[in-house]
């Protein structure tokens, strides 16, 4: 079921497991020709910030890039830094190279690599203070108190017929975007970056995934170990 709402976008109403199982890393079926509003951003933002997080202090900050000529610099920064990313493995090639659909999901990100700079936004999600050298407890609690708010966004943003794509490749040059946006790098964290459009329709399916009892144990490990080809 859709209805129109006031403000002109339409919001499909999905079930909550629809939702929660149709929400993909949406790349190829962005709309790069089609302008996103602040406020629809602003929207699915806040409902992102009903995320859990550790002792409600609300560490995190965000950054939206609408203006093109910023997305154009941090789209260079992007592609070279996937580059890097690349180039990390050396001769033993990227360890995803054998999973299920390591292909199409190749072809998939060459085409956001190739296209960053056509995106209406990019949402930069930020935590403050840096973990590198923090006890595990330390990361986990900040990690946490973001991963789970960024995730929301993104399936604000699909009931409401856009998409994104989680990427980290940007982070291997996180000093670059941080001159970029003039943020003090050893204060904060950044966590990902988030290309945000309409989608080119609204149908997606669930996704691969290891069978369940591969990667569930109850009261310890599973009992048959996880397989990349499971
Ligand atoms: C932590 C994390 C980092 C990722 N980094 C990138 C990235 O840098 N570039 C990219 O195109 N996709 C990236 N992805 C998207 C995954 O490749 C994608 O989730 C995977 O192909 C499965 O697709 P699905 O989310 O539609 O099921 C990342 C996803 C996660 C969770």
């Amino acid at each position: 079921m859709t209805h129109d709402v006031p403000d002109g976008y339409t919001r499909l109403d999905l079930s909550a497991d629809d939702l929660l199982t149709t929400t993909r890393t949406v790349r190829k079926r962005l709309d790069f020709d089609r302008g996103v509003e602040r406020s629809l951003i602003t929207e699915c933002l806040e409902i992102a910030f009903q995320a859990p997080n550790g002792g409600n202090m609300n560490n995190w900050r965000w950054i939206v890039i609408d203006d093109p000529e910023l997305i154009g610099k941090v789209a260079d920064v992007y592609r070279a830094a996937a580059l890097d990313f690349e180039a990390s493995f050396g001769e033993a090639g990227y360890p995803g190279a054998n999973v299920e659909g390591a292909d199409r999901i190749e072809s998939s990100t060459d085409h956001l690599r190739a296209n960053l700079h056509r995106v209406p936004a990019l949402l930069l999600p930020l935590f403050a203070g840096r973990t590198e050298a923090a006890p595990n407890f330390l990361q986990a609690t900040q990690w946490g108190s973001i991963l789970p708010s960024v995730w929301s966004f993104m399936l604000a943003l699909r009931d409401r017929g856009l998409g994104s794509a989680w990427t980290t490749a940007h982070l291997w040059r996180e000093q670059e975007v941080a001159d970029l946006l003039g943020i003090r790098a050893d204060r904060y964290t950044q966590v990902g970056l988030f290309p945000i459009a309409y989608t080119i329709g609204t149908d997606f399916k669930k996704a691969q995934r290891r069978p369940a009892e591969a990667v569930i144990g109850f009261n310890g490990l599973p009992a048959r170990p996880a397989k990349p080809k499971d």
